[in-house]
C-alpha cells in the first residue's frame, strides 16, 4: 500500500512534468558517458550533475555520488544494486526499464569513475582524472 502510494506520486510527477530541475550553479558540458543514462530512461527521474544530465523530474537522487551512496544506504555495491535493486528502484527496473548485463556494467563503471573524478576535484592534492580538463571545481550538491 505504501509502495503503491509512492509509485503513484512518482507517476503523477512524471506525467505532469512539473518537477523541473533547479538550474542554479555551473554545470559541466555534457559528457558522452551521459548517453546511456538518458537512452535507458534514468534521466526521467535522476540528474547526474557530474555528467551534465538534468532530470525530467527530480524524483530520484542525483547519481553523481551513487557509487558511495548505495553502499552507505543499502549495504551493497552499486553493481549489485543495479542487478537487485531495492525500494522503488526495484519496481522501476522490474516494471519499466530493462537493463542488459552490459548496460549495468557500463553504468556502474561510469558512476564509479564519476565519483572518483569528483573526489579528485575536491582535493587539491589529488590529480583529477582525466587531468587538466578545466572542469569547474566541484561544489557539494545537496
Ligand atoms: C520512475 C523514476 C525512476 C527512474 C526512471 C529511475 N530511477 Fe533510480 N531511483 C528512483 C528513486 C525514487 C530512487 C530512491 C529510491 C528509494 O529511496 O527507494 C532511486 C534510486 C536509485 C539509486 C540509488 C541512489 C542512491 O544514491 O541511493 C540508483 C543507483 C539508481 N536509482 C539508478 C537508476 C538507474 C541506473 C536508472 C536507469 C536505468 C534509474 N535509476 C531509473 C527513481 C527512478
Amino acid at each position: 500500500m505504501k509502495a503503491r502510494a509512492v509509485v503513484s506520486v512518482v507517476g503523477a510527477a512524471m506525467a505532469a512534468g512539473v518537477l523541473t530541475v533547479g538550474t542554479a550553479g555551473r554545470r559541466p558540458a555534457k559528457d558522452p558517458r551521459a548517453a546511456i543514462f538518458v537512452t535507458r530512461g534514468c534521466a526521467e527521474c535522476h540528474a547526474i550533475a557530474a555528467l551534465g544530465v538534468k532530470a525530467t523530474s527530480d524524483v530520484g537522487p542525483d547519481l553523481t555520488f551513487a557509487y558511495a551512496d548505495v553502499p552507505n544506504r543499502y549495504g551493497v555495491g552499486l553493481g549489485w544494486f543495479l542487478e537487485n535493486p531495492r525500494g522503488l528502484m526495484g519496481f522501476v527496473l522490474a516494471a519499466h526499464l530493462h537493463l542488459t548485463p552490459a548496460d549495468r556494467d557500463s553504468m556502474s563503471h561510469t558512476l564509479e569513475a564519476v565519483y572518483n573524478e569528483r573526489l579528485a576535484d575536491m582535493d587539491e592534492d589529488v590529480p583529477s582524472s582525466p587531468p587538466a580538463r578545466g572542469r569547474p571545481r566541484a561544489r557539494l550538491v545537496r
